[in-house]
């Protein structure tokens, strides 16, 4: 099993980032033996939107502090950036000729993200996913934890590996022919309950660090009073909890903390309503509130400490990258080889 997983270094962790993935990173690395495990700052896909150079290289590092705060070990996880390790533009580039242009028109994040504005959209927001697929085919992943807004993008990783691997693999796919090919294809593994964690001032909206109001989003940041602050003006409505989770339909807002607090505890929406359906929000949310606080108040704690050490968050990055550049070199070899590109 090798399981690899890439998050944009955005900055600013917030709770969605936390249940939806990193969370899940932790648990798989705790499952599974020391190595297993691949996790990756996904800097080269930053640039695929406008950035500032500057905020990139800090956030990078941020973004190393909070997942160690979080529970990734680097001693058991190979955790790195994809900037220190050119295998993953390589072989992006070498996709780049099996991948199709249909199939990126089809793919709807660069449609969401490239909105009305296509023709101005960077070539790197089009060719994202093969990108994505180069990271994960890199390291014949078996299993990527992604969210479900990426499922599509495994879906191309899988086809990108499967024709790679019928064109240029002589006898793959045939039939009573075992011979293997130069890519694996990666399963999607989704959460169950990655549910969506959503906006706290709008139930329609994801949580996301882009909102302009930070009243919507719980921060890694956050210490304990601004957390139970952000829970108790959280929008909701006048209605008791329900007893049921059918009965949170209709409810968006009333449905997104009872999910967290769900996510939160290792409980169903049923449990939790279970215990508080009938009483209203003002027993609720403190309860939310002291919840979220009593486990990140400890992450918020390390990653505090741990931001300062910059010289150390490096030498992390470094060890990692060294690991993975060695990991990703028989698989960019036999792809170049497959290709039949000369090298020396
Ligand atoms: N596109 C992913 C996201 O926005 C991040 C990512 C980049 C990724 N490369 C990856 C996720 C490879 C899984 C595997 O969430």
């Amino acid at each position: 099993m090798r399981i690899v997983s890439g998050i944009q270094p955005t900055g600013n962790l917030h709770l969605g980032n936390y249940l939806g993935a990193i969370r899940n990173w932790v648990r798989m690395q705790d499952e599974h033996e020391a190595g297993a495990c691949l996790y990756f700052l996904a800097d080269l896909h930053a640039l695929s939107q406008p950035h500032d150079p500057a905020q990139l290289a800090a956030s990078t590092l941020e973004m190393v502090a909070a997942l160690v705060a979080c529970g990734i070990d680097p001693d058991r996880s190979v955790l790195f950036n994809q900037a220190q390790v050119p295998a993953h533009a390589e072989l992006q580039w070498l996709l780049n000729g099996t991948a199709r242009m249909g199939w990126l028109n089809r793919m709807t994040q660069f449609k969401d993200k490239s909105g009305k504005n296509r023709e101005g959209a960077s070539i790197a927001l089009f060719t994202y996913p093969v990108l994505q697929a180069a990271d994960v085919l890199l390291y014949q992943a078996t299993h990527v934890p992604v969210g479900d807004d990426q499922k599509q993008h495994l879906e191309l990783a899988r086809d990108i590996a499967q024709k790679f691997n019928v064109d240029f693999v002589p006898g793959y796919g045939e039939e009573d022919s075992d011979v293997k090919g130069v890519f694996t294809l990666p399963d999607p593994i989704i959460p169950p309950e990655a549910a969506r964690i959503m906006s706290l001032r709008d139930g329609a909206a994801k949580m996301s660090k882009s909102d302009p109001s930070d009243m919507s989003r719980i921060n890694l940041v956050d210490d304990a009073d601004e957390i139970m602050k952000k829970v108790k003006k959280a929008k909701t409505d006048p209605e008791p909890l329900p007893s049921e989770a059918a009965g949170l339909e209709g409810r968006p807002e009333a449905a997104n903390l009872v999910g967290i607090y769900a996510a939160m505890a290792g409980q169903s929406v049923d449990q939790v309503l279970a215990e508080f359906g009938g009483h209203g929000f003002g027993k609720f949310k403190p309860a939310l509130g002291e919840l979220l606080a009593e486990t990140l108040s400890p992450i918020n704690a390390r990653f505090v400490e741990l931001k300062q050490d910059r010289e150390m968050l490096g030498a992390i990055l470094a060890k990692g990258a060294l690991k993975a550049r060695e990991l990703a070199r028989p698989t960019l070899d036999a792809a170049y080889k497959a290709l039949g590109l000369v090298r020396g």
